[in-house]
């Protein structure tokens, strides 16, 4: 049962689709807003205000989430994924030769005014002024680390405070008369890192403090910078407590791991220790409203995440979550399968099948399953190209004489496992029968085909209506309360009439077996027409990723939505193509294509604005 150690976190965690739609979206504001938005006249900048109050780093980080990472990449880099379609690439601001040489009013002025001709955006018709301050705030941020500004506040305490004050403005009890003010903002926003360097060289103040490195001195420097440009505050206390959820009884000395993530992503890693009566503290924690906190541990061999998150809100430092774990059962009695979606569609000789499984547990212990089995995924006789989502090493699953079993342990809930796999069914005449057996009772199954000609019968599901998802039409069937052994018998039937120039389910070919799972992901996106990628990946991420679903915001596609929202999924669509396309992902031939078709649409919608 050890085995189940390293997989789980994996399946509950990896926030691939996410980040893959949080990219979309990005991607969508930047070429939008940014490019397309600003189409005013260049006039003569005005010369850089200082700001008024002191600028946010952390307000900073979020205009950088929203319109400059897709260009500059999460830490400032260059590499953002956009940047490679980009003529120069940008500088790399935590690279600290270029970081101590911006002057932030500079900083402030390219942000505003733009740089038109190397291809970076003007920002002034989208950010106010103090939003521009906040934006060069956390390019200046990106050139440090918070490793330098602790060391940085140490050396300052210890030996710079006793003139500059422990706030900056040059109120220590030994400051000499003259003695500048680090708070003042205009003096300050006129001068960089290394103009404050060579200032601190040239004054004979500094001369008894020889034996600092230069290191220690760039690290104060650093850290006085935080006395112009707010830094978040790092006293944030967490604490809790390991919980059995079965008995209420709290569980004792077992190690505990804090994930701090932000905007879908992991930023920090801390380890901790529960004490004998479960309790946990984490402290010293950033309080950025933007970061979420969930704590793992594991029980009896089985990992969990905590089910809620811990986050500060504005005037606390304190968050408290627990830990809910569970016994284990080998009994599969309180099985059974919440969802099963069934996403079908057409290309000349196969069928093209997504299949994805939400099973629940309603018993108040985790299932282990037998031989460390848990979950039968019975598939169709003839299925082909079989792949799981979310399988690293190709380990996860393994082949039974029916088909695969999932390994992963089923936590009680509505949503303890969620299983994706994607496969082919060939054919070869005008009908076909697609039939598995439900392995478990299933509370809810539908099955959503794409309008492409092809009949639907079934005992199981009765069709339901007709839904468009991007300009793409399915045919939506639903049954509900099927019992444990009910076989799912799809009768199609028009097979040789069937209408492929509306099929939006491109195959660029078939994807190579043993790819990583990220690539995998993308690739069989990329097959499944891109047209039904956000369709999917909403899915996908409402089903697969329970934890990032409170802040998991994405486009979902309801029919007589607004022409704005519509204009930003086609954007994002044609976006994502660009991008498979450019990762050699897709064939020439469907990407010029598919091309053409959105953005045709595209100019649909423009012209009825
Ligand atoms: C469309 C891509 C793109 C976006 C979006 C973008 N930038 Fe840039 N940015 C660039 C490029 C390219 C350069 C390099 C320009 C050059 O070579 O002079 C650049 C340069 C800069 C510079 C000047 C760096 C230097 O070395 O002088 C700053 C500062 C900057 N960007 C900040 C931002 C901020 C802040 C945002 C978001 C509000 C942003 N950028 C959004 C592409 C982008
Ligand atoms: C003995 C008092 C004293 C100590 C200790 C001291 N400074 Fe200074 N510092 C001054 C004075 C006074 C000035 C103003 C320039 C002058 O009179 O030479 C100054 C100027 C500076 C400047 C230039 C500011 C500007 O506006 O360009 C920097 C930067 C600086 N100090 C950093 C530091 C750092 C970092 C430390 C600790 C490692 C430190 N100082 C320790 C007295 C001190």
């Amino acid at each position: 049962m050890n085995n189940h150690q390293s997989k789980t976190p994996q399946t509950r965690y990896q926030p691939n689709p996410v980040k893959l739609l949080l990219f979309f979206a990005l991607s969508v504001a930047v070429i939008g807003g940014g490019l397309l938005g600003s189409t005013l006249p260049a006039q003569a900048a005005p010369p850089a205000q200082a700001p008024t109050t002191n600028p946010s780093v952390s307000a900073g980080q979020s205009k950088w989430a929203e319109n400059c990472m897709p260009c500059h990449g999460a830490n400032g880099h260059g590499d953002g994924p956009t940047a490679q379609s980009l003529p120069n690439q940008p500088p790399d601001f935590a690279d600290p030769e270029n970081a101590r040489n911006y002057v932030p009013t500079e900083l402030f002025d390219t942000i505003k005014n733009g740089r038109m001709d190397k291809m970076m955006p003007p920002w002034k018709n989208r950010l106010s002024d103090s939003e521009v301050w906040e934006a060069a705030a956390y390019v200046w941020r990106l050139g440090t680390t918070q490793q330098a500004l602790e060391q940085g506040e140490t050396v300052y305490t210890e030996q710079c405070a006793a003139c500059h004050g422990a706030d900056g403005t040059g109120s220590g009890p030994n400051a000499p008369d003259g003695i500048n003010n680090f708070t003042d903002l205009t003096v300050m926003t006129g001068l960089s890192q290394a103009n404050l360097m060579e200032n601190y060289n040239a004054s004979s103040q500094h001369a008894e403090l020889s034996n600092l490195s230069e290191d220690d001195i760039w690290a104060s420097l650093d850290y006085a910078r935080t006395f112009t440009f707010a830094v978040p505050q790092r006293n944030g206390i967490l604490t809790g407590q390991v919980i059995n959820a079965g008995t209420g009884e709290p569980v004792g000395n077992i190690p505990v791991t804090l994930h701090a993530i932000q905007n879908n992503s992991e930023v920090d890693t801390i380890t901790g220790q529960a004490d004998a009566d479960g309790n946990y503290v984490f402290e010293k924690l950033p309080t950025d409203h933007s970061i979420m906190y969930v704590v793992e541990g594991s029980y009896k061999d089985v990992p969990y995440f905590s089910q809620d998150t811990g986050m500060f809100v504005p005037d606390s430092n304190e968050t408290s979550v627990n830990l809910e774990v569970f016994d284990t059962t080998t009994s599969d009695e309180a099985i059974s399968i919440t969802q099963l979606h069934y996403l079908l569609s057409f290309t000349p000789d196969t069928i093209n099948v997504m299949q994805i499984y939400v099973v629940g547990n309603n018993g108040n212990a985790t299932y282990v399953g037998q031989n460390g089995q848990t979950f039968n995924v019975a598939l169709p006789q003839n299925a082909t190209n079989i792949n799981f989502q979310n399988n690293p090493n190709n380990s996860r699953f393994v082949e039974t004489g029916d088909g695969y079993a999932d390994t992963s342990p089923i936590m009680p809930g509505k949503d303890g496992l969620t299983i994706a796999a994607l496969y082919d069914i060939p054919y070869n005449s005008d009908s076909a029968t697609i039939e598995f057996p439900l392995v478990k009772s299933a509370a809810s199954v539908d099955v959503l085909m794409t309008d492409q000609g092809a009949t639907l019968s079934s005992d199981q599901v009765d069709f339901v209506e007709n839904r468009t998802f991007q300009g793409t039409s399915f045919a939506v069937f639903n049954g509900a309360n099927l019992p444990q052994g009910e076989m799912i018998r799809l009768n199609l039937a028009g097979l040789d009439s069937l209408d492929f120039s509306s099929n939006p389910i491109e195959d660029p070919g078939s994807s190579a077996a043993g790819v990583d799972t990220t690539t995998w992901f993308d690739q069989e996106l990329a097959k499944w027409g891109i047209v039904a990628a956000t369709v999917l990946a909403v899915v996908v991420a409402g089903v697969v990723y329970p934890m990032s679903r409170q802040r998991f915001t994405g486009p979902t596609d309801q029919p007589g939505q607004d022409p704005e929202t519509r204009r930003k999924k086609l954007l994002l669509t044609l976006a994502k193509l660009d991008e498979t396309f450019e990762n050699g992902e897709l064939d020439e031939d469907v990407y010029r294509r598919a091309r053409a078709k959105y953005k045709a649409q595209l100019a649909d919608l423009l012209e009825q604005n």
